[in-house]
This record gives C-alpha cells, sequence and structure tokens, in this order.
C-alpha cells in the first residue's frame, strides 16, 4: 500500500473492540447499493475504515449492519472474514447501533473505538491519536473533531469557556449560534465499554429526527462529572463523512490526491494528476513515469522506469521494470521488464509477457505466454497459447482457440515466424524455427524447421476485365498497361513470400 502513514507521536494502547456503524440507509445516495459499499479508491468506504482500524490490534471487530445487510455480510465476509457482522434490525440512529454492537461483546469492557461506515478518509495515524489521546487523559469519552470550512449537517461540538467539550449538537438540533461553530464531530469515538452501555441505555429520541442519537451520551457524561474529551483532528480531510454522490467524488479527489502525493515523494512521475487515478492497493517504482488519462486499479505494481499511459487503463496487472504501454487497457496480465504493450492493445487475464517482448496495436491477447524477445505486433488475437523465444506473429494473425463448444490451445516453438493473416486451429503445435506462409489456415501440427503453405493456389483468369468489364476505368488501365508491355503476367503457383514483419 503506498499511503504509508508515519507513526503516531505516543504508541496507543490496544483497543478492546472496534466498533463500524454501518447500517444506515444512506438514502441520500440514491442507490440500490447500501452506502458502505460504494468504492473509491479500490475499496468500499467500509473497507477503508476497517483497513485504517486494522493496525490498532482490536480483539474484535464488530460491524453493524441493517439496511442491505446481506450484501454488506457477504462484502464483509470478503475483505474482512474475522470481522462480526451485528444486525440493527430497525434502523432508530447511531446510538441505538452502537447499543446492539456493544450488547454483541457483553464481555468486553475497555476502551472501545467507534467508527462512522461512512468515513472513507480515515487514517491509522489520526485513530492512533484519538487512542493515545484519550488514554492520556483517562477520559471515559472522546470524541474525534475537526475544524472545517463549512460545517453544513454535521454535528457541532459546543465547549465551555475553559474549552471543554459539552455537547456534541446536530445542525438539525442547534440555534443559530451552535451553528456558527466551525469544528464539527467527524463521528468517531474511544468509549469506556461499560460507561458507554450505561449512557446509551439511557438516551432519548427527543431530536429533529427522532433517533437515538450517539451524539447525544457526552453531554449527560459532562453534566455527571465523568471525564471527557474533545480531539481535534490534525487533518481536517481524514474525518470527512461521505453521504451523496457529490461527496463520493469528492472524497474519491481528496484520496486519489494523497495516492498521488506519495508516489511522487518516493520518485515516480506524475504528469497530469487530475487525469491519473491510482488505486491505495497499487505499488510504483521510482522513475516509473505515469502520463495523463492512467487508471491504475487493485493490485497493480507498476517496476521501477517503467512508462505508462497516456490513456490506459491497468487492473491487477504486474509491469515489469522499463516496460511501456501505451493507450492500452490490461486486466490480471503480467508485463516483463523492458517489453512494449499498444498503442490500443487488450490483454485480458492469464496474458503474461517475458522481458523485451512486445503486443502491438489492435492486439487482443488472452492466457497466453509470451516468451522473450517475441512479437505480436499488429492487428491479432492471441488466446490460450504458448508462445516460445524470439517468435513474430504476423498482422492479422488469429489463435482459432474455441470449436464452440470447447477451447483449445496452440503452441508456438523459438524463432517461429507466422505469416501474416495465418489461422492457428487449435489444438495446434508450430515447431521451433518453424514458417507458416501468409494467409494459411494451419489445422496440423508443423514439424520444427519446416515451412507450412495451407492455401489455395493462385489462378490468374488472364484477360478477364477486357471481356467482362468492358467501358470500365479498370478495364481503361489495363489495356493501356498491356499496350506497354508484350505480354499479360504469367499465372503463378508458388507461395510469395511468406511473412511479413513489416
Ligand atoms: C453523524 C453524526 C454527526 C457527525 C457526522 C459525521 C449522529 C447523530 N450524527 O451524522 O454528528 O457530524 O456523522 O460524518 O451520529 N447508522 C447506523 N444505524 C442507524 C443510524 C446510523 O448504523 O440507525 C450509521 C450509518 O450507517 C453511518 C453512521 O451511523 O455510518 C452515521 O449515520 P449518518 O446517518 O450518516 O449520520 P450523519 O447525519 O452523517
Ligand atoms: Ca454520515
Amino acid at each position: 500500500m503506498p499511503h504509508v502513514q508515519p507513526a503516531a507521536p505516543a504508541p496507543a494502547p490496544p483497543v478492546a473492540a472496534v466498533v463500524v456503524l454501518a447500517a444506515g440507509q444512506g438514502t441520500r445516495m440514491r442507490s440500490s447499493r447500501p452506502k458502505v459499499l460504494h468504492a473509491l479508491g479500490g475499496r468500499s468506504m467500509l473497507g477503508h475504515v476497517l483497513a485504517a482500524a486494522a493496525p490498532l490490534g482490536a480483539g474484535a471487530t464488530v460491524v453493524v449492519v441493517g439496511s442491505g445487510r446481506d450484501q454488506v455480510e457477504q462484502h464483509l465476509a470478503q475483505i474482512a472474514p474475522t470481522a462480526v457482522p451485528v444486525l440493527q434490525e430497525e434502523q432508530l440512529g447511531s446510538g441505538h447501533a452502537a447499543a446492539v454492537a456493544l450488547a454483541a461483546v457483553p464481555d468486553i469492557e475497555g476502551a472501545v473505538l467507534i467508527v462512522n461506515g461512512d468515513s472513507p478518509l480515515l487514517t491509522t495515524r489520526t485513530l492512533d491519536a484519538l487512542v493515545a489521546a484519550h488514554d492520556a487523559a483517562g477520559s471515559v469519552f472522546t470524541v474525534l473533531t475537526a475544524e472545517v470550512d463549512d460545517p453544513t449537517g454535521l454535528g457541532r461540538i459546543v465547549r465551555d469557556e475553559r474549552g471543554a467539550p459539552q455537547a456534541i449538537i446536530e445542525e438539525r438540533d442547534a440555534t443559530a449560534e451552535q451553528r456558527a461553530i466551525r469544528e464539527v464531530n467527524a463521528g468517531v469515538y474511544v468509549a469506556a465499554a461499560g460507561t458507554l452501555r450505561r449512557v446509551l441505555a439511557g438516551l432519548a429520541t427527543d431530536n429533529a429526527q427522532g433517533e437515538q442519537y450517539l451524539t447525544d451520551a457526552l453531554a449527560p457524561l459532562v453534566a455527571a462529572g465523568a471525564p471527557t474529551a474533545a480531539v481535534v483532528a490534525e487533518d481536517p480531510d481524514d474525518v470527512l463523512g461521505c453521504n451523496d454522490r457529490r461527496e463520493l467524488a469528492a472524497r474519491r479527489r481528496t484520496l486519489n490526491d494523497r495516492v498521488l502525493d506519495e508516489l511522487m515523494r518516493s520518485g515516480v512521475t506524475v504528469v497530469d494528476p487530475a487525469t491519473t487515478w491510482v488505486d491505495v492497493t497499487v505499488s510504483v517504482g521510482p522513475d516509473a513515469v505515469l502520463r495523463p488519462g492512467t487508471q491504475l486499479e487493485g493490485v497493480t505494481s507498476i517496476g521501477a522506469a517503467a512508462e505508462v499511459g497516456p490513456d490506459t487503463t491497468l487492473v491487477d496487472t504486474e509491469v515489469g521494470e522499463g516496460a511501456s504501454v501505451v493507450r492500452s487497457h490490461c486486466l490480471g496480465a503480467v508485463i516483463g521488464p523492458e517489453s512494449t504493450v499498444g498503442p490500443f492493445s487488450y490483454l485480458r487475464p492469464g496474458t503474461r509477457l517475458a522481458g523485451d517482448a512486445k503486443v502491438g496495436a489492435f492486439v487482443e491477447a488472452k492466457n497466453v505466454e509470451v516468451g522473450e524477445g517475441s512479437k505480436v505486433p499488429h492487428l491479432s488475437y492471441v488466446g490460450d497459447a504458448t508462445i516460445g523465444r524470439g517468435a513474430n506473429i504476423g498482422a492479422a494473425t488469429v489463435f482459432v482457440n474455441y470449436d464452440g463448444v470447447t477451447k483449445h490451445r496452440t503452441t508456438i516453438g523459438d524463432h517461429v515466424r507466422v505469416g501474416s493473416d495465418t489461422m492457428l486451429v487449435a489444438p495446434v503445435t508450430v515447431g521451433d524455427g518453424a514458417y507458416t506462409a501468409a494467409g494459411s489456415v494451419i489445422t496440423s501440427d508443423v514439424p520444427p524447421g519446416a515451412m507450412a503453405v495451407a492455401r489455395a493456389p493462385q489462378r490468374n483468369v488472364a484477360g478477364w476485365v477486357r471481356r467482362r468489364r468492358s467501358g470500365t476505368p479498370a478495364a481503361e488501365a489495363a489495356a493501356a498497361a498491356e499496350s506497354r508491355t508484350a505480354a499479360p503476367r504469367e499465372d503463378r503457383s508458388e507461395p510469395s513470400r511468406a511473412d511479413s514483419d513489416s
């Protein structure tokens, strides 16, 4: 992961449990997909939150699910199989959700970190700092806050004259004076489990939304004289929530900026950060160049000094050192060092280019090993095959791998030269050093060193145009040519030059 955080100043003690609130409908997304499953930078929002919290070493991770629970649980099983989904039957508010979570881990007594599931920019560093501050203050309830320019829609942090936190007031319930406060609730809290259980049990619903607000836990604790704290996040971007598609786009942009900053600091040239999108799961080596319109997704890795783009999408693809990929789309491919791909190549899963190989313009490849120094330069489909070293696949070659029922493999030996427009009807093997004639349909194996010719001999019907197309410009051109030469050309039955490697 490129987005490595420097260690937090003071090491925080581990938390007993992490609780992620993810049961809300996310109405404002206007989506059939639960809000926390919307993705940015290569992970779901939920995935980002869990990744930020993972290094805290919690004994248990509980995810409160409700709306779209089947989808959320399925996703959770994939990305965090040890996390425990807990069902909140009815979405009665964030306070109710936290109570449901704590009821699922009744034995836990230490500090519990509670995080809104829609905070995809949270970092481990910020969470660590929050837990450390909670611990240092001997607090029973600590809320993470941020100073923001535009607090619209967020809970406001009300402090007394001495700066001690007093209450968190939701915007809908706030007075005009409270609305002017620019310190907001991040939706991230650390609390002593036992204390929190007791205070959540007493939450009322006398607010604008008629919900049990987790935010209402603070005021009664303050009133009872319990030690509480409010910690301002160093980077206000960390705590930005995500409630609708416009916020999703903005968070995605911020996350991407962070990833690109990190890459540029580590020695990667990003020609146009505005049009370059890199997932948090991608790694890029030093002196690599990412040109405009590049998208790097999933577990893609780019070797040192490789060049990618412009206008290239790589998903789960490995690019070796010094390789180049231009205007191409690659999924699950391995591109060896110093190899070149594109422009306009489509590499599908299982494509593996060794070093110094070439896949050129308008070539689609799938499930194929291309050996060291071999070339597929133009206009070909190459699938289910092994190609040896130093081979050249002529323009417009098709690896005919599918008989309508089963896929079959083609094997091409070392230093083979496949002529242009060859159909290789699999299963078939072309031996080391063999050639095929241009335009051949190869249906049986070619021994090493042979020239395979599999096409109808050419027949020239002399004078056909004069007889059948008289009066046309073609006939006139032919007549003029005939008058300049002694006789029409002879028929030719020998194959012409067998391959083309222009
Ligand atoms: C919440 C905070 C607000 C804070 C903001 C930060 C409350 C009452 N308000 O507002 O002070 O500034 O986050 O982004 O908490 N959820 C459940 N079950 C429910 C209701 C909510 O699991 O019954 C979950 C949601 O999935 C979400 C989180 O709790 O992840 C917060 O709920 P949301 O509706 O997004 O609260 P906000 O209005 O954003
Ligand atoms: Ca929210």
